[in-house]
């Protein structure tokens, strides 16, 4: 049977519906730029409107930050709305994201990590599973939402 999941790449027709999509997965509300710059050709590959059976369901969206000779990729959001969730849709996307980086052939992507707020322990169990490991919190690191503390969860990429 075929996979009941699909990936779309953003363009400026389906960026409405992930902006819709983004409102309703997550408490903050992102700015301008983050939806400019997720339509860059350099993240087509890790920005992506995830589908069931042709349905938008979910979002994932990542940049890629050039720091100490080392290229990572920072996920800055990811959702599945919740009547959808626990049917591997978010397994799916985030290893789809993870092949991606490592077949990604203009730069070496040396690592990939994410901030999840330290409230949010089923999301961390999620990254854990597919071999994210905490390495640390970030206190303070939200602004507007309360707890405001995250934990910076990393995966880095042996190939
Ligand atoms: N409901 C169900 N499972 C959850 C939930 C939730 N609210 N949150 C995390 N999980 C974990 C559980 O460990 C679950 O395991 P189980 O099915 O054995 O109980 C596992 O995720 C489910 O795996 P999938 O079905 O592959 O993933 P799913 O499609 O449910 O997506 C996701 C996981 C993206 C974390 C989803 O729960 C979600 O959108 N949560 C709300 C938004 C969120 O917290 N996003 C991450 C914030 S951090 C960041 O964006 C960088």
């Amino acid at each position: 049977m075929t996979s009941r999941v699909s990936f779309a790449s953003l363009t400026p027709h389906n960026l409405g519906t992930l902006r819709k999509l983004n409102s309703v997965l997550f408490p903050i509300s992102y700015s301008d730029r983050f939806y400019t710059d997720i339509l860059k050709p350099e993240v087509d590959d890790f920005c992506k409107l995830v589908y069931y059976n042709d349905v938008p369901v979910g979002t994932i969206c990542c940049r890629i930050e050039d720091k100490d000779n080392e290229h990572r990729l920072y996920l800055m959001t990811m959702g599945v709305l919740a009547p959808y969730r626990s049917r591997g849709i978010g397994s799916q996307a985030i290893e789809q994201i993870i092949d991606a980086a490592r077949s990604h052939t203009q730069t070496k992507i040396n690592k990939i990590y994410l901030h999840v707020q330290i409230s949010n322990v089923e999301a961390k169990k999620f990254y854990e599973k597919h071999g994210f490991k905490e390495v640390g919190v970030h206190e303070n690191y939200y602004k507007k939402i309360v707890p405001r503390d995250a934990w910076i969860m990393e995966l880095v990429n042996e190939q």
